[in-house]
């Protein structure tokens, strides 16, 4: 099975903290020594991983806030591939979440509903469009690779945060259908499906709610939640439920890939059919 040791050169967007981060530190530990981009809004954090883990290299950085206009995103991936045109994996980590209360809709603010929605699934399927004329290039001669990060909270939603959970059961069907549709041309979708795990996520976007401290008893210490991970990555696996994500997927996901494969091979016959 072809595997993250496979790949020479990983894009990580949104890893200038939390989950992209530490995974985009154990992958540049990696003994098959991959270059690793690291990519976030915030300049000063992109330096201090370059400074820290930059000794041999292979470390490279580049700022993009994914919310830029279509136009400015496509020359930002255009501009990337250009400066790395060894790329052959992006694994996308970047993401929000708000909670709301849709019982109270005049609390409601459709700005962050609809900021949720770009920065988790729009500008996501927008950079997957991008890349992929590269990526199936790449697969010529080569795997290549697209990671997304989905949630548990894709599989089945907690009430409290109704938007976020969309966006993630969003790209979660995206990435199984994708999956399908690209494995004949070598390039490999693998979807990381975190339980909560100790992050910034909720510190950010909690704001003055107590996110971080409601949650630091029971997420998953990030440590812990890398490790995991990276066995699965190096292993091939094509979706990668960690922790408590694990019961659930066992519980409402299990054979569902397997049943969209019976379906575009159904849809194919359909197809010659006519
Ligand atoms: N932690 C959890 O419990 C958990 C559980 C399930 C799934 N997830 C998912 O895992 C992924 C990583 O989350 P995390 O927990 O590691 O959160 P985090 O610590 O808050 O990190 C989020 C990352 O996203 C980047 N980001 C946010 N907005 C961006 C923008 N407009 N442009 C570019 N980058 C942007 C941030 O970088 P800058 O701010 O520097 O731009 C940061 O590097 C997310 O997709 C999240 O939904 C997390």
């Amino acid at each position: 099975m072809p595997s993250i040791n496979d790949s020479k050169c990983i894009l990580i967007v949104g890893s200038t903290a939390g989950i992209g981060r530490s995974l985009a530190l154990s992958i540049l530990a990696l003994p098959s020594k991959p270059t690793v981009i690291v990519c976030g809004r915030r300049k000063e954090r992109l330096d201090e991983l370059v400074a820290a883990h930059g000794g041999d290299g292979r470390l490279k950085a580049v700022q993009l806030d994914v919310t830029i206009d279509r136009t400015s995103l496509k020359a930002s991936i255009d501009d990337i591939i250009e400066q790395f045109p060894e790329l052959d994996a992006v694994m996308f980590s970047s993401g929000i979440q708000h909670i709301s209360d849709f019982s109270e809709p005049e609390t409601i603010n459709l700005d962050d509903v609809i900021s949720e929605l770009t920065v988790n699934y729009i500008s996501i399927v927008s950079m997957i469009t991008f890349f992929l004329p590269h990526l199936i290039k790449i697969g010529e001669t080569r795997p290549s690779f697209i990671y997304t990060i989905s949630s548990n909270l894709g599989i089945a939603p907690v009430p409290g945060a109704p938007n976020y959970c969309a966006t993630k059961a969003a790209l979660h069907s995206l990435s199984l259908s994708l999956n399908v549709q690209l494995k004949n041309q070598n390039v490999h979708v693998v979807e990381i499906i975190p339980p909560l795990v100790e992050s910034e996520l909720h510190e950010l976007h909690h704001a003055g709610q107590g996110g971080a401290e409601a949650y630091s008893g029971i997420w998953m210490p990030l440590e812990q939640f890398t490790k995991a991970t990276m066995v699965c990555l190096e292993r091939g696996d094509v979706q990668i439920p960690v922790g408590r994500a694990a019961r659930r997927y066992a519980k409402y996901e299990s054979g569902k890939l397997e049943g969209i494969l019976r379906m575009q091979a159904f849809q194919r016959k359909a197809a010659e059919g006519n």
